[in-house]
C-alpha cells in the first residue's frame, strides 16, 4: 500500500490560492485530497447534503477502513518509527516507544480479542480508561473491527458514565484498575463497578487493563483481565470493510438542553479531514515529536493526538500526567526530554502555569519547537503573550485553533509558520471552510468587515458531524435551525478589517470551565438532586485561570440550615451526578430568582450579577419580581 499524504501547503499565497479553489469547487478539492489514502473501493459521489434534515454524505459508496490508512499503509516507508511515544505520571517511570509496526501488531491483537467477545461491526464499546497506550491500542482496535468507540473522560462519575453507557447500549467497557494522576489515586475500576449497580444493562464484558496493579474488586460474570484475553491472539487481524459514511465514533458533549449529546462521527470525511488540517496547521514534517497535551476523552484527543497524526505518519506523544507533576516545569521538561517539535495545549494550562512563576519554563531548552497551538477556549492577550515570550522566545509561531466536538477538526486557525498572527484571534478559515457572520436580529449573513455576530458555517465540511446518537432531531434543532440554512456553532465572533476571527465565546447557556463544555442544565439538574434544594440557577463568570468559573444561585426548602455543610453537601452531589469538573466554584443562597412575567429565570442579570458587573443591569422593569435584583445583588460572593 503507498503512503501518500494530503498536500501541505507552503506559503501564505498559496493559501490563499487553495482557499479560493477550494470553495469555488469544493468537491474537486476534497476529491483531490481523499485520493491520497487507501481506499478498498473508490466513491461513487463526492458529497450530497442538505442543512434542512440535516442530511450530509462524503464519498457515498466508498469503502476504506481508517487504521488502514493510519497503520498498515505506513509500515513499508516507516515501520520502525515510533507511532506513539508515551511518556508517564512519573518523571522516572518507564517511556514506552510503540513503533508504527508493533502499534499494528498490538492493535491486530485487542481487535482480534475483541471479536472473540462478540464485538462486531456496529456494535458500541465504551472505554473508561486514563492516558496509557492501551487506550490508543483499543480505541483504534474498534475502528479496525468496525466497532463504534465511544470514550468517557475518566474523571466523569459513575452516574454519568452509566448515563453514557445506557445511551448508547454498549455491549463492552474497557477500563483500567487504577490511575496515577499527578499525587492522586484514582479507582477507576471502581467506578465502573458503581456505574454497572446504577445499571448498565446492554454490558456483557468489562476488559480490566492491569494498570497499577492494586486491589480491586472482581466479578467473574463479567470482568476479565483485557491482558489475558489479548495475548494469546493472533497479530493479524483483516480489517472490517466499512462504508465511508459508517459510524466511526460517538463522543458525547454538553449543549445548552438536557443531557449531554452523543456527536456521531463518521469513517470516511473524519480520516480525510482530520489528516489535512493536522498537517497543514501544524505544517508535521517526517521526524517530527508532536505533543497535543490534551485527553483522549476529549474530541482533541481523537483528532489531534490519536488519528490525525497517526494518519500523517506522526510520532504522537501521550502524557499520562499533568502540568504541575510534580512540579510547574513538567510540561516544559518533558519537551527538553524528548526535542518536542510541535506543541499543543489550553489557555487554562497556560494562566495555571503562568501564575506559579516564569522560572519553571525558563531554565528548560525548548530550541526544538517549531510551533505552539492554543485550542478549546478564548486565549485571553496575557496568556498569548506569555505563551509567545516565554515558551516561544517571540520566534516560534502561535496557532490558535478554534473548532468544536462537532466539527470533528480545525475549522478556523492559522498555518504554523506561514499565516499572519495577532493575539486573540484565531485567524482565516481552512481551506475548504465557509464561515459566515450572522446578524442575530435579522437572521442575516454579514458580510463586510469589520462585522460581529453569531458564527456559523455555509457549506459542509468532511469533518462535520452527520446525527447525535438516537436522536436526530435534536441535532437538527441544535444546529440547523437557530440559522436556517446554516450551521450555528453556538459562538459569537469577530471579524477584523482584514477579515480574521477572533471567537468571542458562547452565546448559549453553555460555559466552557477550563476548555471544558459543560451545560448550564446539566449543572443545575444535577444540584436538584440535592434533597433541600428548590430550584437553582447556574451561569458563568470570568475565572482568572480556568476562563469561566461555575456561579450557582440556590433556592433552599424553608428552614434554618448551616450553610457552609449545605455548599459542601451540593458539590458533593455535583461530584457524583457529573465528576469534579463541573464543581460549582461559588454557591450563592437566595430567596428568590429574578424571573419574567412568563416564568423564565432572567439569566441575563444572573449571570451580570455574578461577573460583578452590577452597575449596568439594564431594564429589570419587566421583571416579573424587580425587588429580588437588590437582594441577589447584595448577596454576591
Ligand atoms: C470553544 C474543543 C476560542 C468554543 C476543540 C467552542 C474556542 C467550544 C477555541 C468547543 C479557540 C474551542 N478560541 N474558543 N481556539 N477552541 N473553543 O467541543 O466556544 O470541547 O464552541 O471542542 O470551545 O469545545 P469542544
Amino acid at each position: 500500500m503507498p503512503s501518500k499524504l494530503p498536500h501541505q501547503i507552503s506559503s501564505f499565497d498559496e493559501y490563499r490560492e487553495v482557499y479560493q479553489k477550494s470553495v469555488t469547487d469544493p468537491e474537486s478539492f476534497w476529491a483531490a485530497e481523499a485520493d491520497t489514502f487507501v481506499w478498498r473501493k473508490p466513491w461513487d459521489r463526492v458529497l450530497s447534503w442538505n442543512f434542512t434534515d440535516p442530511e450530509v454524505k462524503w464519498f457515498s459508496g466508498g469503502q476504506l477502513n481508517i487504521t488502514e490508512n493510519c497503520l498498515d499503509r505506513h509500515l513499508a516507508e516507516r515501520g520502525e518509527q515510533t507511532a506513539i511515544l508515551y511518556e508517564p505520571n512519573e518523571p522516572d517511570g518507564k517511556v514506552v516507544k510503540l513503533t508504527y509496526r508493533e502499534l499494528h501488531a498490538q492493535v491486530c491483537q485487542v481487535g482480534n480479542a475483541l471479536r472473540e467477545l462478540g464485538v462486531g461491526k456496529g456494535d458500541r464499546v465504551c472505554f473508561y480508561m486514563p492516558m496509557v497506550p492501551e487506550l490508543a491500542v483499543s480505541v483504534l482496535a474498534c475502528a479496525r473491527i468496525g466497532a463504534i468507540h465511544s470514550v468517557v473522560f475518566a474523571g466523569f462519575s459513575a452516574q454519568a458514565l452509566a448515563d453514557r453507557v445506557n445511551d448508547a447500549d454498549c455491549k463492552v467497557i474497557i477500563c483500567s484498575d487504577h490511575n496515577r494522576r499527578g499525587r492522586k489515586n484514582i479507582p477507576v475500576k471502581e467506578v465502573v463497578d458503581e456505574a454497572l449497580a446504577i445499571g448498565c444493562p446492554s454490558v456483557e464484558t468489562v476488559l480490566v487493563h492491569r494498570n497499577t496493579g492494586e486491589d480491586i474488586s472482581w466479578d467473574p460474570s463479567y470482568d476479565q483481565w483485557y491482558h489475558e484475553a489479548v495475548e494469546r491472539q493472533d497479530a493479524n487481524c483483516p480489517a472490517e470493510v466499512m462504508d465511508a459514511e459508517d459510524v466511526l465514533f460517538i463522543l458525547y458533549t454538553s449543549g445548552s438542553t438536557g443531557k449531554p449529546k452523543g456527536v456521531v462521527h463518521t469513517c470516511g470525511g473524519y480520516m480525510l479531514y482530520t489528516a489535512y488540517t493536522f498537517r497543514n496547521v501544524f505544517q508535521y514534517s517526517p521526524g517530527d515529536v508532536y505533543w497535543c497535551t490534551a485527553d483522549i476523552g476529549w474530541i482533541t484527543g481523537h483528532s489531534y493526538i490519536l488519528y490525525g497524526p497517526l494518519l500523517c505518519g506522526a510520532t504522537t506523544m501521550m502524557f499520562e500526567g499533568v502540568p504541575t507533576y510534580p512540579d510547574a516545569g513538567r510540561f516544559w521538561q518533558v519537551c527538553e526530554k524528548h526535542r518536542v517539535n510541535q506543541f499543543y495545549t489550553a489557555p487554562t494550562a497556560l494562566r495555571a502555569l503562568m501564575a506559579r512563576g516564569n522560572e519553571f519554563v525558563e531554565g528548560h531548552d525548548l530550541s526544538a519547537l517549531k510551533v505552539i497551538g492554543s485550542v478549546g477556549e478564548p486565549i485571553n492577550e496575557e496568556a498569548w503573550e506569555w505563551y509567545h515570550e516565554k515558551v516561544g522566545k517571540g520566534k516560534v509561531p502561535i496557532v490558535d485553533t478554534w473548532w468544536q466536538t462537532e466539527t470533528g477538526g480545525i475549522m478556523i486557525s492559522g498555518l504554523g509558520g506561514l499565516s499572519p498572527q495577532k493575539a486573540t484571534f484565531a485567524g482565516y478559515p481552512l481551506p475548504g471552510i465557509q464561515m459566515a457572520l450572522v446578524d442575530k436580529n435579522t437572521g442575516e449573513e454579514l458580510t463586510g468587515n469589520p462585522e460581529s455576530g453569531l458564527l456559523c458555517v455555509k457549506y459542509p465540511w468532511p469533518g462535520m458531524l452527520r446525527t447525535t446518537w438516537g436522536d436526530h432531531e435534536r441535532c437538527q434543532k441544535t444546529y440547523f435551525s437557530t440559522v436556517p440554512g446554516m450551521y450555528f456553532t453556538g459562538d459569537g465572533a469577530r471579524r477584523d478589517e482584514n477579515g480574521m476571527y477572533r471567537i468571542v465565546g458562547r452565546v448559549d447557556d453553555v460555559i466552557n470551565v477550563s476548555g471544558h463544555r459543560m451545560g448550564t442544565a446539566e449543572v443545575e439538574n444535577a444540584i436538584d438532586e440535592h434533597p433541600l434544594v428548590v430550584e437553582t440557577a447556574v451561569v458563568g463568570y470570568p475565572h482568572d485561570i480556568k476562563g469561566q468559573g461555575i456561579y450557582a444561585y440556590v433556592i433552599l426548602a424553608p428552614g434554618e440550615h448551616d450553610h457552609e455543610r449545605l455548599r459542601e453537601e451540593i458539590i458533593e452531589t455535583v461530584r457524583q451526578e457529573i465528576g469534579p469538573i463541573a464543581k460549582p466554584d461559588k454557591i450563592q443562597f437566595v430567596e428568590e430568582l429574578p424571573k419574567t412575567r412568563s416564568g423564565k429565570i432572567m439569566r441575563r442579570i444572573l449571570r451580570k450579577v455574578a461577573s460583578g458587573e452590577t452597575d449596568g443591569l439594564g431594564d429589570t422593569s419587566t421583571l416579573l419580581n424587580p425587588e429580588v435584583v437588590t437582594s441577589v445583588t447584595a448577596g454576591r460572593l
